[in-house]
């Protein structure tokens, strides 16, 4: 297994790593097709507009609406990259990811789950249909590091965990951003033209709101949580915050509504400082800012009686639930 050497934010020359990174894919691929599943994060957004100076259309970009992604992601996605003449598929693989997740609550068994569904039965049908032979994809040093540490399966990571994606999905991997962290990452991406809506985007996880549901992933939880992050995202977005984020916990409490006992939901808000990922502090978010969260959560999110902070550093925590 080959040591991935780092390439820090700010030793990064952008411009020699864009010419490099495009020429390499370039190189790889030849005069085949390779398909990216673009997610509208950060990283998987640098990776298309790469992709796509190396091969132009022999680049077939899809979006997955694996319906865990947050309200409107799809449409939004597709209209912003119309904008820098990159043509986005979106494919429908809801039942699909709903089918794989029923059943389980073992946080890890989620992921492997997603990862499965993502490589194994829709990219490997993707691969198929447009003739491709290779996968470029957006992995980062952080999702490496924690994979490899056993702390999170992240759901990107194969090569270094002795997986051979040929020999498990049938197609080749590409990760041309695997020797940079998050902050560099940003670099690329604002140089490869993208807007800063994407550049400066705070990170998503690959199983996207199934990283905040405790429990079984349903459908419904999906949409509880879907809520709740729409609200932090408007609530939150003008403040300078690494990441932000509402998680939907499995246990229900007990409270009051219109007089009488209501059983209800408990949502839990995280808001997180840090640099790269590795490392997080709680973000000391002004009280009033906090009890406005709690209150639309109580009278936008149907069913939520109880909504609590968390003030616990990265580590022990990690910065999304599962
Ligand atoms: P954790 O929860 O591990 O998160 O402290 C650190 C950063 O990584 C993101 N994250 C993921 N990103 N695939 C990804 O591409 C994943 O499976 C994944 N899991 C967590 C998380 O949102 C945070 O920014």
């Amino acid at each position: 297994m080959a040591v991935i050497s780092e390439l820090k934010a700010v030793e990064l020359n952008v411009q020699e790593f864009i010419k490099e990174k495009a020429a390499e894919i370039a190189k790889t691929v030849g005069n085949g097709y390779a398909i990216n599943a673009l997610s509208g994060g950060v990283d998987s957004s640098t990776v298309t507009m790469l992709g796509h100076k190396a091969l132009g259309e022999r680049l077939k970009t899809y979006f997955i609406d694996n319906g865990i992604m947050r309200k409107d992601e799809p449409k939004m996605i597709v209209s912003v990259f119309q904008k820098l003449g990159v043509k986005v598929e979106v494919i429908d693989a809801q039942s699909k990811f709903f089918g794989a997740l029923k059943g389980i609550t073992d946080p890890e068994e989620k992921r492997e789950a997603v990862t499965q569904t993502f490589y194994k039965d829709v990219f490997a049908d993707l691969v198929k249909k447009s003739g491709a032979k290779y996968l470029l994809q957006g992995t980062i040093l952080t999702d490496v590091d924690e994979t490899v540490a056993g702390i999170k399966r992240q759901h990107n990571v194969f090569e270094q965990l002795g997986i051979d994606p040929q020999e498990a999905f049938g197609y080749k991997i590409i990760e041309p951003l695997v020797q940079l962290r998050k902050d560099g990452v940003r670099k690329i991406a604002e140089a490869c033209g993208l807007p800063r809506s994407v550049f400066n985007r705070m990170p998503f996880p690959g199983p996207a709101l199934a990283a905040r549901v405790i429990g079984e992933v349903t459908p419904e939880k999906i949409n509880i949580v879907r809520s709740a992050t729409f609200i932090i995202e408007e609530e939150l977005a003008g403040i300078s915050a690494f990441q932000y984020m509402a998680i939907l916990h499995n246990d229900k409490v007990t409270g009051i509504r219109d007089g009488k006992r209501d059983y209800g939901l408990q949502i839990e808000i995280r808001c997180w400082d840090s640099v790269d990922a590795r490392l997080a502090k709680a973000t000391r978010l002004p009280f009033e800012t906090l009890e406005n969260l709690a209150n639309r959560m109580v009278a936008e999110v149907p069913g939520v009686v109880s909504v609590t902070y968390n003030i616990t550093s990265k580590p022990p925590s990690t910065m999304e639930a599962i």
